[in-house]
Parts: C-alpha cells; sequence; structure tokens
C-alpha cells in the first residue's frame, strides 16, 4: 500500500492523509466566497507596504478606515478630524468614486507642499462605490 505524500502548495498541504488549509485560505474559502467588489490598490510606499497593496474597497468608509481595516498602517495623526495631513495620498485612478472634497479638507490640504490636483485627506475620501481606485500615500 502506498503511504500518502505529503504536499504543500500555497499554504495548503497534506500531512498524513489530511487536508490542511493555512487559517486565512480557510477564512477566504468559507467565509469571504467572492472578491470584494472593488478594491483599493496602494502603490508601494518603502515604509508602510514596501510591495505595494490591494485591499478592498467598502462603501461609506473613508480610504484610511479601508486601508487600517487591513493592516495597511497610513498615518492618521488627528484620529481622522481632519486636522493633519499625515493621511495624505494622491488618488491616482479612481477619484471620482469617492466623496467631494470639502472647504475644511481643501483648508488642511494647503498646508502641505506636495499638494497636487488629486490630493485627498485620506481620511476624508470617502468610498462611494462603482468602481476602483488607486492611490500612494503621501503622508
Ligand atoms: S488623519 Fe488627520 S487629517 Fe486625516
Amino acid at each position: 500500500m502506498t503511504q500518502p505524500r505529503d504536499i504543500a502548495v500555497s499554504g495548503a498541504s497534506v500531512q498524513n492523509g489530511l487536508f490542511h488549509l493555512a487559517p486565512e485560505q480557510f477564512w477566504n474559502m468559507f467565509f469571504f466566497k467572492k472578491k470584494p467588489a472593488h478594491t483599493i490598490t496602494v502603490l508601494p510606499h518603502p515604509a508602510i507596504c514596501p510591495q505595494g497593496e490591494i485591499v478592498p474597497a467598502i462603501v461609506g468608509k473613508s480610504i484610511v478606515e479601508c486601508l487600517l481595516a487591513e493592516e495597511v498602517e497610513i498615518g492618521h495623526s488627528c484620529q481622522m478630524q481632519c486636522s493633519c495631513t499625515t493621511c495624505h495620498v494622491y488618488v491616482m485612478e479612481g477619484g471620482q468614486f469617492v466623496s467631494q472634497q470639502r472647504d475644511d479638507e481643501d483648508r488642511v490640504l494647503k498646508t502641505t507642499q506636495d499638494r497636487q490636483r488629486w490630493s485627498r485627506l485620506g481620511c476624508q475620501a470617502v468610498f462611494e462605490g462603482n468602481g476602483n481606485l488607486v492611490i500612494e500615500i503621501r503622508g
């Protein structure tokens, strides 16, 4: 009789004839049966996510909230009170899928030296659905 061989592929493995899943695979397979409808692609940032990251975009949540939910540790020194610039991001694609900039956000962004037309405070830009975002973390 042949003995089952131990194999491992991408976190899943067969050991002694029993199939094992890595915890995140189990979670993804049984609780998240489908991919997120929309995503935020975070371009590589040397300190925060050197390889870049793709996280689910959640309708009604700010960019900062979406990133923190996936452990992308973007700065948010004022605790998302629209009074610092540590959450400054460039929204490279999908700017039409987040909330409009308000006057208080505009006032804070005026204090940054690298402000661009596509600058947003990640804590104030709320995802509204219908498309994907690509961002670069600046703060
Ligand atoms: S966290 Fe301070 S303005 Fe966004």
